[in-house]
């Protein structure tokens, strides 16, 4: 089973993703837990690439790195895994390049599905999870971080950036109701796995 986490930086993606990797963990299921872009020695090297302050990136060179980092990782790490029927759980995935560079950076959303597909080989998660909260809320998770950092590259795309990201996720949701999960990220992080973990016994039976 592939299940994916989506949602604006500081959304709470990663705090659900380790709830449920805990909860899986418990009822004895195999996971594998990686993250976009990364996880592998050349993603991991793309993602500094595409989150350093360095430099700027053009929207379509943006668009090919980030696809280029998943498709390493789909056919070294994700798909041998779910052959070996374990739960891959993945911080992000292609739904990201979507809202991100198709609804944020406002490219061409044809071009963008074809390096999708491209890129994933038909390997899709079977939920996503999407954490929805408004961009302010997130700023304010990311200030009052026990450790906060500087802004990566992506993260210093601004207000307006952020809103057509969201309102993307919420387009991909509408078009995708069975694997897409609309859930809302304002509430207490207890609540938040609680229904996500009503979807998991609805899904595993
Ligand atoms: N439900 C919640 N309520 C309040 N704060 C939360 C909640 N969930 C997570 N946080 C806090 O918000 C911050 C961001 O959470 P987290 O790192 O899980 O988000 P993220 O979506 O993975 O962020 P990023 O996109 O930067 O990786 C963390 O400090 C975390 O402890
Ligand atoms: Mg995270």
């Amino acid at each position: 089973m592939f299940i994916s986490f989506e949602g604006i930086d500081g959304s709470g993606k990663s705090t659900q993703l380790g709830l449920l990797r805990t909860w899986l963990e418990q009822r004895g299921y195999r996971i594998v837990t990686v993250r976009e872009p990364g996880a592998t020695h050349l993603s991991e090297s793309i993602r500094e690439i595409l989150l350093s302050n360095k430099q700027s990136i053009t929207p379509t060179a943006e668009l090919l790195l980030f696809s280029a980092a998943r498709t390493h990782l789909v056919e070294t790490v994700i798909r041998p895994a779910l052959e070996r029927s374990e739960v891959v759980l993945c911080d992000r995935f292609v739904d990201s390049t979507t809202a991100y560079q198709g609804y944020g950076r406002q490219l061409d959303l044809r071009e963008v599905d074809l390096c999708n597909s491209l890129a994933t080989h038909g390997v899709m998660p079977s939920v996503t999870f999407f954490i929805d909260v408004p961009y302010e809320e997130a700023q304010l998770r990311m200030q009052f971080h026990a450790s906060p950092t500087e802004p990566d590259r992506m993260e210093r795309s601004g207000r307006d950036f952020f809103e057509r990201v969201r309102d993307g996720y919420l387009a991909i949701a509408e078009g995708d109701p069975q694997r897409f999960v609309i859930v809302n990220g304002v509430q207490d992080r207890d609540r938040i796995h609680a229904e996500i973990v009503a979807h998991m016994e609805e899904r595993l039976g």
